[in-house]
C-alpha cells in the first residue's frame, strides 16, 4: 500500500509565439501537467463496523456512513481490531503481508495487517493481534468488561497511526472511546507521526455513557507525558478517560444528532463533560444518523415472512401474524403488538419500564422484546413474559433475524430512552409502518413527532417526563389512534414516507470535512 504519486492532467494551452510580424501566427500546442486535486481520504478509526462485528448502532453507522461518502465521490478507509467475529465470521480476508510493532508501555506488540473490502472498493483494515482481539466478545463479557480493556484499545489506538502512515489521509475521524487515542497520539506527539502532519481530527461521540475510564496505574501503557494527566487534559476525577481525551484534542467533534449535541452541554446530560463541550461549541456538530434502506426496507427484506410497501401492505400482517407465532401468543390482527429490539440497560428506559410493565400488561395489547443486557433486565422481564405468558413474549438473545421480524411485523415500537444519541430502531421502524412511542429526548426529538388525528400529521407518540404515567399515557394515545383505522392508516402512511437515508446525513459530513480541509 504505497502512497500513489499524485494524479495529473493534461491541460492543452494554446500558446503565441513570437514571430516575425505580417506573417499569420500558427497555434500550438503546449503539453502541461497540472497537478489534480487528490479526493478527499477520509480515514475512520472505530471499534465496530457492520458486518464485521457490531453490538449496537455503532456498527450500523459505520457499515453504511462510509458507503454513503463513497457515492459522493470520497475515498474511505476503515480500520478495525480483528476480533473473533471477523477472524471466523466467513469474511474474505486477505493478508496484507504488513507486520505492524506497536509501542505500549515499555514494550512492544506485534500486530498483522489484514484487508477486506465493503461497499464497491472501501478497504477496511483489521488490526489482527490475536492476544487481544480473539475474543468471544468486543469489549466485554455477560460478567464485566475485559480487565484489560485500556492496554487493548491503547493498541488498537497506536495501531491505527501506522495504517494511516502507509496512505496518509486529509482527515482521521475517529468512533468513541475505544478510538480516541489515536487522535490524542497524533497530535500531543507528532513528533512520532511527521507523515501525517496536514491530517486534521475528528472526533465522534455515539454515546457519552461509554468514556474508558481506567485508574492512573494504568497511564504507562500510553506512553504519554505525565503532564496530560491534568484535569484540563486528560485526567477526570484521579482516573484515566480516553474519551475526554479525543474531546479536547480532535479538530472537530461530531455527534450523532443536533438535539444530542445541545443536551451534552448540559450538567444532566454531559456526564462530567458538560463544560468541555460548552467551550467547544464552534466546533462541536450534531448529524444525525442515517437508516441502511438496503438492509431495512419492508420491500425487499429477507428476513421478513412476507414484503410489503406503502401500497401493498398485506404482507405486513402476515409479518405480525409470523411475529405472534414465535412468541406463542392469540394470533389476533386486532390486538396491537408493541415491540422492542434493544440493549437492555438504563439507557434505553428499562428501570421505568420495569415499574409501568404490569400496568401496561393490563392493557389489551401484546408485548415483545428482544434485547440482550444487564443481568437484572433480562431476569426482571424473563419472569415477566412467564407470569404473562399469553400477551409477552421476551427473548433475551442477539438475533439479527428476530430483530428484523419484529421491527416488521410490530404496530408500534416502544423506546422510553433516558437519554438517546440517535437511535436507529426508531428510523428503521418509520420504514416498515410500525409506529414508535418514544420519549423526547436527543435523536428521538429530532425524528419522532406526535401525530394529531385533527390535522393528520405527525408520526408517532411522544413523552417527556421519565415517568410511569405519561409512558402510560402515551401508550394509551397510541391504543387510541389503532383503534381508529382511518387515523391509523393515516399515520403508518406518514412513518412510512419518511426518508432519513444516509445520504443527507453524508452530505452534512462531506461539507463538514471541506470546511475542516480548507482551513
Ligand atoms: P444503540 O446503539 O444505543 O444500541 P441504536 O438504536 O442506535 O441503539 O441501534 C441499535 C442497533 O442494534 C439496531 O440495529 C438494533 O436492531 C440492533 N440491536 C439491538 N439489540 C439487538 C438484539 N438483541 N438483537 C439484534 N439486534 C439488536
Ligand atoms: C449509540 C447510541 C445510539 C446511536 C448509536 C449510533 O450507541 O446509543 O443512540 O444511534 O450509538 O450512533
Amino acid at each position: 500500500m504505497k502512497p500513489k504519486p499524485p494524479v495529473t492532467t493534461i491541460r492543452a494551452k494554446k500558446a503565441v509565439e513570437k514571430t516575425a510580424p505580417r506573417r499569420r501566427v500558427q497555434p500550438k500546442v503546449v503539453v502541461e501537467a497540472v497537478p489534480e486535486a487528490p479526493p478527499l481520504h477520509i480515514a475512520m478509526a472505530s471499534p465496530e463496523i457492520a458486518p464485521f462485528a457490531k453490538t449496537g448502532g455503532l456498527g450500523d453507522v459505520l457499515g453504511s456512513l462510509p458507503q454513503a461518502l463513497e457515492r459522493l465521490g470520497v475515498k474511505v478507509t476503515l480500520i478495525m481490531p480483528a476480533y473473533r467475529s471477523v477472524l471466523r465470521g466467513g469474511f474474505e480476508l486477505e493478508d496484507t503481508g504488513i507486520r505492524l510493532s506497536i509501542p505500549v508501555s515499555t514494550r512492544r506488540e506485534e500486530a498483522a495487517l489484514l484487508k477486506s473490502k465493503t461497499g464497491s472498493a472501501i478497504p477496511v483494515y483489521f488490526i489482527k493481534a490475536d492476544r487481544y482481539f480473539d475474543r468471544e466478545y468486543p469489549y466485554s463479557t455477560p460478567d464485566g468488561d475485559y480487565l484489560d480493556n485500556a492496554e487493548r484499545f491503547v493498541l488498537f489506538s497506536r495501531a491505527v497511526l501506522e495504517v494511516l502512515k502507509l496512505d496518509p489521509p486529509s482527515i482521521l475521524q475517529a468512533h468513541d472511546w475505544q478510538s480516541a487515542l489515536s487522535v490524542v497520539f497524533l497530535k500531543a506527539q507528532p513528533h512520532l507521526y511527521p507523515e501525517l502532519s496536514p491530517t486534521k481530527t475528528v472526533f465522534t461521540v455515539h454515546n457519552l455513557g461509554f468514556q474508558g475510564l481506567f485508574w492512573h496505574l494504568d497511564w504507562h501503557l500510553l506512553n504519554l507525558d505525565w503532564s496530560l494527566f491534568t484535569p484540563s487534559q486528560l485526567e477526570f476525577y484521579s482516573r484515566i478517560n480516553f474519551l475526554k481525551g479525543g474531546l479536547i484534542f480532535s479538530d472537530v467533534i461530531t455527534t450523532v444528532s443536533p438535539s444530542y449535541a445541545e443536551e451534552i452541554k448540559t450538567a444532566e446530560q454531559g456526564f462530567g463533560l458538560h463544560g468541555i463541550f460548552r467551550e467547544r461549541t464552534p466546533n462541536l456538530v450534531g448529524i444525525l444518523n442515517g437508516a441502511d434502506y438496503d438492509v431495512w426496507n419492508p420491500d425487499t427484506d429477507k428476513f421478513i415472512a412476507r414484503k410489503f410497501s406503502p401500497d401493498k401492505l398485506a404482507g405486513k400482517k402476515s409479518c405480525k401474524a409470523e411475529l405472534q407465532r414465535i412468541f406463542k401468543m392469540p394470533e389476533n390482527p386486532d390486538v396491537p403488538v408493541i415491540g422492542m429490539v434493544s440493549r437492555l440497560t438504563p439507557q434505553k428506559g428499562f428501570d421505568l419500564l420495569e415499574k409501568a410493565v404490569e400496568q401496561l400488561l393490563s392493557r389489551d395489547l401484546q408485548f415483545v422484546l428482544l434485547g440482550t443486557g444487564d443481568k437484572q433486565y433480562q431476569e426482571f422481564f424473563s419472569k415477566v413474559s412467564e407470569k404473562f405468558s399469553d400477551r409477552t413474549g421476551v427473548r433475551i438473545d442477539f438475533d439479527e433475524a428476530l430483530s428484523h421480524k419484529i421491527i416488521a411485523g410490530a404496530d408500534m415500537l416502544l423506546m422510553p430512552s433516558r437519554y438517546e444519541p440517535s437511535g436507529l430502531t426508531q428510523i428503521y421502524s418509520l420504514k416498515y409502518g410500525t409506529v414508535p412511542v418514544v420519549r423526547a429526548t436527543g435523536g428521538l426529538k429530532d425524528t419522532i413527532e406526535e401525530f394529531d388525528s385533527k390535522t393528520g400529521k405527525g408520526n408517532g407518540f411522544v413523552f417527556s417526563p421519565y415517568e410511569v404515567q405519561p409512558l402510560l399515557d402515551t401508550v394509551d394515545r397510541a391504543l387510541a389512534a389503532f383503534g381508529d383505522k382511518k387515523a391509523w392508516a393515516v399515520l403508518m402512511q406518514n412513518a412510512m414516507s419518511a426518508n432519513f437515508s444516509w445520504d443527507r446525513s453524508a452530505q452534512t459530513y462531506l461539507e463538514l470535512y471541506k470546511k475542516l480541509t480548507a482551513k
